[in-house]
């Protein structure tokens, strides 16, 4: 690719070199012609001069336009290129289907305790992908959870089926009882909070980030928000940005280091008041003492809160309820942190 490119801009070059003289040299050889002839004109006294000079201004303004015309092409050509590229993204078309209506949630909360249960479920992302084989597991209301395993193992995976990005291949995700297929997409992303391992940031403010598709601050303005963010105890996270709430994020979000990027999804997460909240890493770029920060946070969160925490390093897991060892497609389910750094030693 690359070196189509530079043959192609070598190509575009030469052209541009050639074509830029030869209007050029049109336009001078046009008021040489106009000049000469002119002059022999004024001397026979055919022509006023002040004729000849208006002859040689329009001469001189004819070329211009053809000039900018041909820069206009290459533009033009260069926008065609990129709105190819546009549509492209455009026309992707997700591979979910969403129910028209969702499902009416008094009836099925009070009706199960389980948050959700996946059932014999396996995944690939395509056909030589298998990622999960036949695995089941339930999550109980209000329980904290850990997923822990080796790098590539699936982790990430299985909370993305958690949360419905991902369809299984086979198997069943049900969410409070009801398969997560017949929730509409407000009821997951209003049910499920996810601190995606590689968070992303919208080019604008950090708090329309944080109201981003939250129907129940969309309108806040940053005062009001920033009320709302102390009420919650999340103040102490945006005083981390050197503008508070107004910081820019930019087009690339560059601006935001990893770890900022990770407490702005921190926070838009936790103020939905999710009754599921998944962390992917999320403390993985995070120091220790706003980790700790953190923690307090999430203790803090109402008690029927169930926690999925995907992390490497033990000290994030150690007060789960029960770890789950997701790896080889399978996932083991390990008990507590003693239970399951004897499974480990047995394994070595
Ligand atoms: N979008 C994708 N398309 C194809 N394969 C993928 C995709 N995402 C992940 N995989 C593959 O699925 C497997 C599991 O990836 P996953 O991201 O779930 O691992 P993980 O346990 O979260 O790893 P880590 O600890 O590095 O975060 C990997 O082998 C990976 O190559
Ligand atoms: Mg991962």
């Amino acid at each position: 690719m690359n070196s189509k490119l530079q043959n192609n801009s070598i190509k575009s070059s030469i052209i541009n070199v050639i074509l830029t003289p030869f209007y050029d040299f049109g336009g001078r050889i046009a008021i040489m012609f106009t000049l000469v002839l002119g002059l022999s004109k004024v001397a026979g006294g055919e022509i006023t001069f002040g004729l000849l000079l208006s002859y040689l201004i329009y001469t001189e303004r004819f070329y211009s336009p053809l000039l900018i015309m041909s820069q206009l092409i290459t533009s033009m050509q260069t926008s065609m290129a990129a709105l190819s590229r546009i549509q492209n993204l455009l026309s992707i078309k997700s591979k979910l289907s969403w129910p028209a209506k969702g499902v009416l949630f008094g009836d099925v909360e009070k009706a199960t305790k389980k948050i959700l249960e996946i059932e014999n479920m396996s995944f690939r992302y395509d056909e030589n992908t298998s990622v999960l084989q036949d695995v089941s597991l339930t999550l109980v209301k209000g329980k904290k959870y850990a997923f822990v395993g080796p790098t590539g193992g699936g982790k990430s995976t299985l909370a993305y089926l958690c949360a419905r990005l991902f369809d299984p291949s086979s198997g069943k995700v049900k969410l409070k009882g009801v398969d997560i297929r017949k929730y509409n997409k407000e009821q997951i992303t209003d049910t499920i909070g996810f601190i995606l391992q590689e968070p992303f940031l919208f080019y604008g403010s950090i708090a329309q980030n944080i109201k981003y598709g939250n129907n129940a601050i969309k309108d806040l303005d940053d005062n009001d928000l920033l009320e709302l963010l102390k009420k919650e105890g999340l103040d102490e996270i945006i005083k981390r940005f050197p503008q508070g709430l107004s910081t820019e994020v930019s087009k690339s979000s560059e601006n935001i280091s990893l770890g900022q990027k990770q407490l702005i999804a921190f926070v838009r997460a936790v103020l939905r008041k999710p009754q599921l909240l998944i962390l992917d890493e999320a403390t993985a770029n995070i120091d220790t003492l706003t980790e700790d920060m953190l923690e307090v946070i999430i203790r803090n969160l109402p008690k029927e809160t169930t926690l999925i925490t995907i992390a490497h390093r033990l000290n994030t897991i150690e007060d789960a309820d029960v770890i789950f060892f997701i790896g080889g497609k399978k996932v083991i389910q390990a008990g507590n942190l003693e239970q399951a750094i004897k499974y480990l030693d047995s394994k070595n």
